[in-house]
């Protein structure tokens, strides 16, 4: 049974998947994107993922592929097509195809909607959580608009090719004034030693991660404190607990930074509790 794709229109064989040489999202990265976790057949939180992906598309002034409302049926249709039960779908919009040029094309220019699933053991994900994972820190290089989730992403693809190098699964940023804002491909969490949960506000410098918000939810759920500040590297070092947040991998425990542990450098269980209950809170539309 081979892998479809959708794109622009068409369920295609994934192999033979393509886009035109001349699509802004290949030359310019002049596109934006969402991920969305599948898990036991159900597809997380996509309202909030969708919205969001609106979101990003009114910032940049990129056409609706489709409408709003056929959007999540496409989606759907290409995790059965998949028979995804558990892993994700990627959901990518580009400005579409025109001759190379700068400014943006013709308004009757239609942007390009691409969309794929793929399965993934969720065992893997859950090991991971058991050990926990290792981050670096990178000097804080992006945008200033990176609270829109474009596929521009070569600064996050360099600091995560750098963890990778240096043995860790995540790169954190670390902002001119020496707080973290966010991990290559997560949002980043601490838990102080009073036990409240700690994570840089979402209204300028991070991405507002889907999964961080749905873990708001959780925390009240739990009856944990959050707050939304800057943390230092030193203060994550000496944290009770740190993690990161994203569609992919919920909360993951953090248990070492530049190579030193992170309080007795393992898996945190208030961590690891916010994992346990996020599947009750999250939003779950059937596939
Ligand atoms: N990345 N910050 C960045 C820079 C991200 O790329 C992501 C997600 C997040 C977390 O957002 P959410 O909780 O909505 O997944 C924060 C996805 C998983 C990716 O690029 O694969």
């Amino acid at each position: 049974m081979p892998r479809i794709a959708y794109v622009n229109g068409r369920y295609v064989v994934h192999a033979d998947a393509a886009v035109h040489i001349e699509d802004r999202g290949y030359q310019f990265a002049d596109g934006v994107y969402e991920v969305c976790e599948v898990a036991r057949g159900f597809i997380v939180d996509m309202p909030r993922h969708l919205a969001r992906l609106n979101r990003s598309l009114t910032e940049l002034s990129i056409g609706w592929p489709v409408t709003s409302g056929v959007l999540p049926l496409i989606v759907r249709e290409v995790v059965n097509r998949n028979h995804v039960f558990d892993g994700l779908v990627y959901v990518q919009v580009t400005r579409g195809v025109a001759s190379r040029d700068f400014v943006f094309p013709s308004a009757d220019t239609k942007s390009s909607l691409v969309i794929t699933a793929r399965k993934v053991d969720p065992m893997v994900a859950t090991r991971r959580a058991e050990t926990g994972i290792k981050v670096i820190t990178v000097p804080e290089n992006r945008w200033d608009r990176v609270d829109i989730k474009t596929t521009g992403l070569l600064p996050n693809v360099l600091a995560k090719q750098k963890a990778k190098e240096a043995g860790a699964q995540e790169a954190w940023f670390v902002d001119p004034h020496g707080n973290v804002t966010e991990g290559g491909s997560s949002n980043a969490w601490i838990v102080t030693r009073d036990g409240v949960l700690v994570t840089r506000s979402a209204e300028h410098g991070i991405l507002r991660g889907i999964t961080r918000t749905t873990l708001f939810e959780v925390a009240a759920k739990l009856g944990l404190k959050i707050e939304e500040r800057g943390f230092s590297v030193a203060e994550a070092k000496a944290a009770r607990e740190a993690f990161l947040s994203s569609a992919t991998t919920i909360a993951m425990p953090i248990v070492a930074i530049d190579g030193d542990p992170v309080a007795n450098g393992h898996p945190g269980s208030i961590t690891l509790s916010l994992r346990q209950a996020f599947f009750d809170v999250a939003e779950k539309s059937p596939a």
